[in-house]
Formats: structure tokens, sequence, C-alpha cells
């Protein structure tokens, strides 16, 4: 995510109590199941998912008075952040009629615009009360997207953040993860009603241009890993780590002028292969075409228990296409992952401030991914600055030629949430196919990945590979595929062991 995410009015609802729980609506989990793979096939899990709290009807515990309206707080109900937090009930929600929200089988469709509703935020669940947790170091995440009609100034995103596990359930918050608490990211969001069980009425202000969002004092900050940011322009893969998670206020929270100063790099260290030399790689007709599904597969790769890259492949109609290679002054060899050595490379080749490595880099990122991070889904548009850092020209006024600018074909006004909430309403998103496990098994090159197939190796014959001398590499270390030049055999005893085209690694 890279500015703040906006947010709905419910004020024409009907039920609710604040972080307390209201029982006009009855809640129900719309079902999406995922999948877990090893080497030896893929196991189904029954996951469901559930909207963020800040989209639901806030109203008083005893009756059907809202606790928020527009951006604004009942100042009888809401005098100071105990009582507000004691008086208020957040309630069920309506995901498909209410908020555009619908699945089926393994498949999750964001409507963008719904009656008075805009944008929609879901997390994956294990259970009615717990968040799933994904622990993906050394692991590899795959899903399918069909973003064909999710157009300029739209974010279809699937995004993994530190949340606490059942939405941070205590005293105060008796919601918890079954009503989607918990939310934090890497922008240290000011606009969430509750942080840690306690309104953030604080000081509340109302958003200049969005008539449903405001920010209070505190902010909330966590790990961020961005697997997807897209629409059918341009997608970004981007890690973003903080040095503490948690409630900030102050210079803490990296607003402003003190963007680079806070506990978290809002920035991230970016792949978006647009913007990283290569226009013609994916988009509407493209080798990625945005025009039909495709599968995303993107890899943790840990050779020593420590991140050290994270991959990206696409499948399209049983092809397998390596990521594109960066075509930048300034990063030479080409390189079609993130590294430390690319994010420093292209910080220094784009001018831009370092915030990834200077919060600990891909290190602190694996640290966060072996914790254990929560799912998130999201269509939104930018009230803060139009998509135009993810699929046009940013900042705006910046010249074409300018290293990094140009991030996408979209236009430097196409992005402005009028326009996009007034033309592009019927927009959305549909997320698929759900799979995570043993790198190399979460995918296939020969099926369209909806199968309940292992994925991972196929049945092309690609010798493993040989020894070429030097070091061998570590248990768990890369130890061939293609474009990979290390050592290509494994430290006694491993073996090194072919997971497909692009990975095989000592085991
Ligand atoms: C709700 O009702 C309870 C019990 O009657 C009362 O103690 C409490 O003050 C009421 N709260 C609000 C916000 O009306
Ligand atoms: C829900 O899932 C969590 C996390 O996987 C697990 O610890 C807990 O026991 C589960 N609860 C129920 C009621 O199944
Ligand atoms: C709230 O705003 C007032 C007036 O600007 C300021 O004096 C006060 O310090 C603010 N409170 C917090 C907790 O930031």
């Amino acid at each position: 995510m890279f500015p703040t995410t906006s947010l709905i009015s419910l004020c024409f609802l009907a039920v609710a109590y604040g972080q307390q729980v209201g029982t006009q609506v009855t809640e129900n989990h719309p079902q999406m199941s995922s999948q877990k793979c090893t080497a030896s096939g893929c196991t189904t899990l029954s996951t469901a998912v559930v909207l963020d709290s800040n989209w639901r009807w806030l109203h008083s515990v005893n009756s059907t008075t809202n606790c928020y309206t527009g951006n604004t707080w009942d100042k009888t109900l809401c005098p100071d952040p105990t009582t507000c937090t004691a008086n208020c009930a957040l309630d069920g929600a309506d995901y498909g009629g209410t908020y555009g929200i619908s699945s089926s089988g393994n498949a999750l469709t964001l409507k963008f615009v719904t009656g008075a509703n805009i944008g929609s935020r879901v997390y994956l669940m294990a259970n009615q009360t717990n968040y799933q947790m994904f622990q993906l170091l050394n692991q590899e995440f795959s899903f399918d997207v069909d973003m064909s009609n999710l157009g300029c100034g739209l974010n279809g995103a699937l995004y993994l953040s530190e949340m606490p596990v059942d939405g941070g359930m205590s005293a105060t918050n008796k919601a918890g993860a079954k009503y989607g608490t918990g939310y934090c990211d890497s922008q240290c969001p000011h606009d969430m009603k509750f942080i840690g069980g306690v309104a953030n009425i604080v000081n509340w202000t109302g958003a200049a241009t969005d008539p449903n969002s405001g920010s209070g004092t505190f902010g909330t900050c966590c790990n961020e890993m961005d697997i997807w940011e897209a629409n059918k322009n341009a997608a970004a893969y981007t890690p973003h780590v903080c040095t503490t998670n948690g409630k900030c206020t102050g210079v803490d929270c990296g607003d402003g002028s003190d963007r680079a100063n806070g506990l978290c790099d809002k920035d991230g260290c970016d792949f978006n292969s647009y913007r990283m030399g290569d226009p013609s790689f994916l988009g509407p007709g493209k080798t990625v075409d945005t025009n039909s599904k495709f599968t995303v597969v993107t890899q943790f790769v840990a050779p020593s228990g420590t991140l050290t890259e994270i991959r990206r492949l696409y499948v399209q109609n049983g092809k397998v296409i390596t990521n594109s290679n960066t075509n930048i002054a300034g990063i030479s060899p080409a390189v079609n992952s993130i590294t430390d050595d690319f994010c420093n490379a292209q910080k220094k080749a784009f001018g831009d401030t370092n915030s990834f490595e200077s919060r600990g880099g891909l290190a602190a990122m694996g640290k966060a991914l072996a914790r254990g991070m929560v799912l998130a889904l999201s269509i939104w548009d930018d009230h803060t600055a139009g998509m135009y850092w993810l699929d046009s020209t940013y900042p705006t006024d910046a010249s074409a030629s300018q290293p990094g600018a140009v991030r996408g074909p979209c236009s430097t006004t196409s992005g402005d949430p009028k326009t996009v909430e007034s033309t592009e309403g019927s927009n959305q998103v549909i997320f698929s196919n759900i799979k995570f496990g043993d790198i190399g098994t979460t995918f296939s090159s020969t099926g369209t990945g909806t199968g309940t197939g292992t994925g991972g190796s196929s049945s092309t014959s690609t010798a493993p590979p040989t020894n070429t001398g030097g070091a061998c590499a570590a248990q768990f270390a890369q130890c061939g595929g293609q474009g990979f030049s290390g050592p290509t055999c494994c430290s006694s005893p491993f073996t090194c062991k072919f997971n497909n085209a692009f990975y095989s690694q000592c085991l």
C-alpha cells in the first residue's frame, strides 16, 4: 500500500456496537477455500473471508443510533475514547448486498462500487475466531487473478500484514477477528476507528477529499508484504518493513515531511515491470495478458533461514512466464527478482530515499514472514495520490525521462477518485485458487493451476544440475534453475532436488 485506503459510510445501515458486538445483522463469513501444498500434494482448507471492521456499521450498544456517520463521531456516545469504546458496537455485514463481496468455491469477487459503498478490504480466516496465519519464509504463495475489468486508478490488492491472529481480542475489544479488527500496515494508517481496542477519536479530523474517511491522532504500524497491487495496466510487488510494530503518534507515524523518519518504510522496495523498464510485459494483450486470468507465483527464498530473494513467476494458458528483466541504467546485470542488491541499486538509480534497507531490508521482512502474517484482499481507489505511483507517472509533474517516474500507461488525471468512482464503479477484481507451501509445489506449468494437482515438477526431463566446481550450496539453498548462476552442487549430505524449471533446492 502506498498511500492510505479509503473507507465507506454506513450511515444508511441499521446495526452494530463499537468494539463491542452488535446483534442487528448476523455475521456470515463468505467461504473461500485455499490449499496448503507439499511435494506430495495439496490439502484443501475451509477458509473464509471477513470484512474489515472500519467498513462496518458502528452503533450504540443499546440502539441503532450511529456512533459514526460519514466521517464524524457522535459526541454523546463518544465524548472520550474509553466511553466511546464501551458505548459502541460493530455489527455483522451484508457482504453481497451492501459491499459487493461474493465468493464461490475458491474464488472471491470484490466489486468496486455497490450502492453507497466504495471499495472493501477482507482478511482470510482459518475459522470463526482466528485469521489464517501465513508463515511463508522459504515458502511459495500462488493465486489466480482476473483483473480484466479493473481500470486506471484502481488497485486490486492481495497482501500480507502482520496483524494479531485473533484481531487483538481484549477486555475492550470483544469483536476480534470475527468482525475484522486489528488492521495495521506499513503506512501506519490513521483512519482506523479503533486501535488496540480503543476508539481513535482524539483530534479526529474528517478527510478533506473523502466524505467517508477521517484520521485520528494515532496510527497503527506493522510489517507488510504487498504480493500484488495492480490493475489491468500495471502491477507491483513490494516488501515494506518497520523497526517496530504497533500504535504510533507523532514522528513515529512518518506523516508528511516525516515520511522517511517513521517506524516503517512507507515506499517499500517495489518491482513493477513497467517501471523497471519493460512496458511490454504486463497489460492487455501483452506477455502476461491482463485481458484474461493468470496465475501469480511468489517465492520467498531463504536458503539458510534468512530471506535473500523474493521471486516472481506467472503462469498463463499452461505456460510459465519468467518475470521481466530490469532494463534500467544503474542496474547491471539485469535482474528479475527482489534482493537487497536490487533494492539498493534501484533506489540509487531512481534517486529515492532508501528507507527499506535502513529499516532492515529483506532480512526484516523474512522475520515477519517467519512469525506469521494475515492475508488481506482489497479493492480501492486513492484519495491521496490517485494511484499514480502504480499505473501512471509519479510525481505527476515529473518528466517522463526522469528515471523511475513512469510506472504505467495511465494518464496523470485518470486516478481522480471522483472520476474513478463515477466511470469505473462497475469494475471488479476476482482472486481465486490460493495455494501456499513448499517452493515449487503450488503451480504447474502444464495445467491452468485450477486442479488439485501438486504442481511444481513438470514432467519434462530437465537433468539435475551438475557440479561446476567451487563451494557447494547449503541445506535449503538454491542449486539450479533458469537464470541461476550460483553453485549447482549441494554440501554433504544434501542433494539438489529439481522443483521446476526455475528452481532447484538442496534438501
Ligand atoms: C446501555 O444499557 C445499559 C443497561 O441498561 C446501560 O448501563 C448503558 O449505559 C447503556 N449504554 C448506552 C450507550 O446507552
Ligand atoms: C482456529 O484457528 C486457530 C489458528 O489456526 C487455532 O489455534 C484455533 O484452535 C482454531 N479454533 C477453533 C475453534 O477451531
Ligand atoms: C489535539 O489537538 C490539540 C489542538 O491542536 C493539541 O493541543 C493536542 O496536543 C492534540 N492532542 C493530541 C493527543 O495530539
